[in-house]
């Protein structure tokens, strides 16, 4: 029952409000009964009074036609109060379902990396859409069928006893029975109902990877493969639904049967106390009528234990999702709240372990603020990994990351991250305008601000689009080139004025001669930012204040270009490489050679343009 408990937690603010409605709505339920006991009184008072009256029939039809009005009236009353009541109840999950959406779209605004590699998208969706849905079943249907069935069922017992003691007793016999089937039913059928929409998920989360994932499936030619296993999953869905259902027809007949041996009964027990004068002939039509309203709520108590057998398999999922908290959070206590940093960065004895891997190891450095680092080193050394160590993308398992000296876990989170503008790896752009897209981090800049940030980006594309800075972009930036949203992502980062801004190969996508134009302007951008550029090319990285070469995790040279150069490790290999010579002398003389020979095809910075 934790799960109504947790349900019922959720309704806080109209909780009185759907008690009240419940209550009311047993008004319309127990009016049920008023057909057959009004038909009782019509039979006993009026029909069978006939023979008496010797022709003297106004009193009579005088009472039927009072009796008549009275069962047309309380109809009319009874159709109205359930009509409102099934409208506030309906509005209460209404509610729910607006509240708890609203309520987890802001928890997963929070939720961190490790969170969403551990649920998949089409999975989280199932829980806003379908399980929520399902939340609201239970408030508008569920606790109302139960009410409901308890209601009819004691009304009528409470009137069948009222009668004729034996008689009820005889028909109330199958209702333990009744219970324990279902009782065992809903332990039967659980099961079922989880795999039900664990293959819900599963092919809910196929299909949502399968939309975002049409490009490649398309270069590959792989539609027919990926028909196929959408295929597998919505079998996997059809089968685990069918059998779900099929628990309940087991227990069908069982529960069908006992409902069904009520009006034989009646018939016999009733027929044989109507013969004995023990009850009226009213009564006995009563009790065959009233049949009706003690076996619905049996048959439908079934029906609605297999509703709620689905409703917990959901309702476990919408708790799993509020109870989900991240690693990364603010820490209990006061938090440092400023609303500028200095942008000095101090990496003390910094280790991170991912997933049992080590991936930075003892990385100690200081960043002056305005200082230009670029940080070097080959794929998966862990450059990417060490800034998100600065924003809390992921928190050191080892040692501390200090912000101006400050511990960033002492930072308030936001404080923390509006302070730091960066252009992550695989861009992700909205499907906005490019000026909203520009704007995302400080949304109060102005047209003009947001034209000197795409300046400095060099995003000089924006100028030629027909709609301009008013170009609606595709989902994740669909209709530009891998170049253009790099330069996009990089005028979103410097957009927030940050005071520390990293770049992760925002630039790699961009020609050489647009790199370093952009590399320049963010030399000479005011403001005094610190800056830490992610680069494979040496070009993009040999202006820059210190150059570190990270390596395994750990910082393996650290220095100037010329610094670097002479030390003759990493930094040195890859100039070499890029620059296509052997040594030092040779490049040297190469560079002499190019400067004799064609000045246009450099440019300016002893850099070789090729292409
Ligand atoms: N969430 C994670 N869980 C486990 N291991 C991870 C995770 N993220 C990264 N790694 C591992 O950590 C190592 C460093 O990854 P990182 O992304 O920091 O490399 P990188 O230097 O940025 O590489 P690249 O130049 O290719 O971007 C890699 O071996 C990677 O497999
Ligand atoms: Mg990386």
């Amino acid at each position: 029952m934790k799960q109504i408990k947790w349900l019922w937690s959720q309704m806080k603010g109209y909780r009185t409000q759907y008690v009240f409605l419940l209550i009311l709505l047993m008004i319309p339920v127990i009016m049920q009964l008023q057909n057959p006991i009004i038909s009782q009184m019509i039979v006993d008072q009026v029909i069978l009074k006939i023979p008496e009256q010797k022709g003297n029939m106004e009193e009579l039809i005088d009472k039927l036609i009072r009796l008549l009005a009275l069962m047309i009236s309380l109809m009319v009353v009874r159709t109205f109060v359930w009509r409102f009541g099934i409208i506030g109840v309906e509005r209460c999950g209404q509610k729910f379902l607006y509240d708890f959406k609203r309520q987890m779209f802001h928890k997963l605004q929070n939720l961190d990396r490790g969170f969403y590699k551990r649920n998949e998208t089409g999975d989280l969706m199932t829980r806003l859409t379908s399980d929520a849905e399902m939340g609201k079943h239970g408030i508008v249907a569920l606790l109302r069928g139960f009410m409901e069935c308890f209601t009819l069922y004691m009304a009528t017992a409470i009137y069948m006893f009222s009668k004729n003691v034996i008689l009820t007793l005889g028909l109330m016999v199958f209702t333990p029975i009744i219970f324990v089937v279902t009782y065992k039913f809903s332990k039967t059928a659980r099961p079922y109902y989880m795999r039900l929409r664990e293959k819900l998920s599963k092919m809910n989360s196929n299909a949502q990877e399968n939309i975002e994932a049409n490009r490649v499936i398309k270069a590959f030619a792989r539609e027919d493969y990926e028909e196929k296993k959408f295929k597998e999953r919505n079998e996997d869905f059809r089968e685990a639904n069918i059998t779900a259902s099929f628990v309940w027809l087991r227990f069908y007949p069982a529960i069908e049967g006992f409902s069904q041996a009520l009006p034989i009964v009646v018939l016999v027990v009733g027929g044989i106390f109507l013969m004995n004068g023990k009850i009226s002939a009213g009564t006995f039509l009563a009790f065959n009528s009233l049949c009706w309203t003690l076996a619905a709520p049996m048959r439908n108590m079934g029906m609605l234990v297999n509703d709620t057998q689905r409703f917990m398999a959901s309702i476990d999922k919408l708790m799993e999702l509020d109870a989900a908290e991240p690693t990364v959070k603010n820490r209990e206590g006061e938090l440092v709240v400023k609303e500028k940093l200095e942008g000095k960065i101090e990496f003390r004895d910094v280790s991170v372990k991912l997933e049992h891997t080590d991936v930075l190891e003892h990385v100690n450095f200081t960043i002056q603020p305005g200082e230009t680092i670029a940080l070097m080193g080959p794929t998966g050394s862990g450059k990417t990994t060490m800034i998100n160590c600065i924003n809390r993308f992921i928190d050191v398992t080892g040692g501390a990351v200090l912000i101006d000296d400050i511990d960033v876990r002492d930072y308030d989170i936001d404080v923390l991250r509006k302070n730091i503008g960066i252009a992550n790896q695989d861009v992700f752009l909205f499907s906005d305008t490019i000026n909203r897209n520009i704007a995302f981090g400080n949304t109060m800049l102005r047209s003009n601000k947001i034209e000197r940030v795409a300046k400095l980006a060099r995003a000089d594309f924006v100028w030629r689009m027909q709609n301009g800075f008013d170009t609606m972009i595709g989902e994740r930036g669909t209709g530009l080139s891998g170049g253009q949203k790099q330069r996009l992502a990089l005028a979103r980062a410097i957009a927030i004025n940050p005071s520390v801004l990293i770049l992760d190969d925002t630039t790699s996508a961009v020609d050489m001669n647009t790199e370093s134009e952009i590399r320049d302007n963010l030399l000479g951008m005011s403001g005094n930012a610190t800056k830490i550029i992610i680069a494979q090319r040496y070009f993009s990285a040999m202006k820059a204040d210190r150059i570190f070469i990270l390596d395994h995790g750990s910082i393996a040279e650290m220095g100037s270009h010329k610094e670097l150069l002479r030390q003759g490790g990493y930094y040195q290999e890859i100039y070499l490489l890029q620059r296509g010579v052997s040594s030092l002398e040779e490049d040297e003389e190469d560079r002499r050679n190019l400067s004799d020979t064609s000045e246009e095809s450099n440019n300016g910075m002893g850099v070789r343009v090729h292409g």
